[in-house]
């Protein structure tokens, strides 16, 4: 499909018209080894667009990986709190960027924000089981009865049978692992509440075959590459 040179490149980079007029002006932006400055020169994903000696790779989707920090929400927009999207939008002013799956805003954590729905329905899908894993902090020890009662499935306080979840002891015995194929409001905390355990910290570390990056701080994202993406995919049972 053919479209427009400055469309395409504003699109490409997440930039305004306005601004990608100025680069063109410029004369720094070159297709197909010649200058081109008029936007309406029409192009497809066969050109190459080349910006200030940077070849432009257009991106039909973007897959950002942020380390949730606590009191941010899993959401586009709040009216009262600041949200996931409020944190890396800025980056990113031309994308519908929405979180793909949540986190409670007392957790932290890997949270996935993306503009790719069909992935993101892939992804949450109750029918491909994508796992997440957690670092979770209690306040009491778990014994083996309640790792079997994980891995048989929890019923609820309201009578909802979970699927099977992973329960791992860790050297610290407030700290464990829990490893989830499905997504149920407030999961953790409703799972170990039938126990009479008090979550005090949760922290998602993996999405799928993708772990967090942990030099990433607390409030910091990254763009995924391809691969990372398809690492998400990667222990998908269908
Ligand atoms: N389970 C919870 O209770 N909270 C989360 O944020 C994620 C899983």
């Amino acid at each position: 499909m053919l479209i427009r040179l400055d469309k395409y490149i504003s699109d490409a980079e997440g930039i305004s018209r306005q601004d990608t007029k100025k680069l063109l002006s410029k004369g720094v932006v070159m297709v197909d080894n010649a200058v081109v400055k008029k936007g309406d020169v029409k192009v497809n994903e066969k050109n190459v667009i080349v910006i200030n000696g940077k070849k432009l790779e257009y991106k039909k989707f973007v897959y950002i990986m942020l380390n949730k920090p606590k009191g941010i929400v899993s959401a586009t927009d709040d009216k009262n709190d600041v949200t996931v999207v409020d944190l890396v939008k800025n980056d990113y002013p031309k994308r519908n960027l929405f979180p793909a799956g949540r986190l409670d805003k007392t957790s932290t954590g890997f949270v996935l924000i993306t503009d790719d729905g069909e992935f993101a329905h892939d992804i949450l899908a109750p029918k491909k089981h994508v796992s997440k894993e957690y670092i979770v902090t209690l306040d009491k020890e778990i014994n083996e009865e309640i790792i079997q009662s994980f891995n048989s499935g929890v019923t609820l306080a309201d009578g909802t049978l979970l699927k099977s979840a992973t329960l791992i002891s860790t050297k610290d015995k407030y700290i464990v692992k829990v490893i989830l194929r499905q997504g149920v409001y407030h999961q953790i905390k409703r799972m170990f509440g039938v126990f009479d355990i008090g979550v005090n910290e949760l922290h998602r570390t993996k999405i799928g075959g993708l772990e967090l990056d942990e030099s990433l701080k607390a409030g910091n994202f990254k763009e995924l590459s391809q691969e990372e993406v398809m690492k998400i995919y990667s222990d998908i049972n269908i």
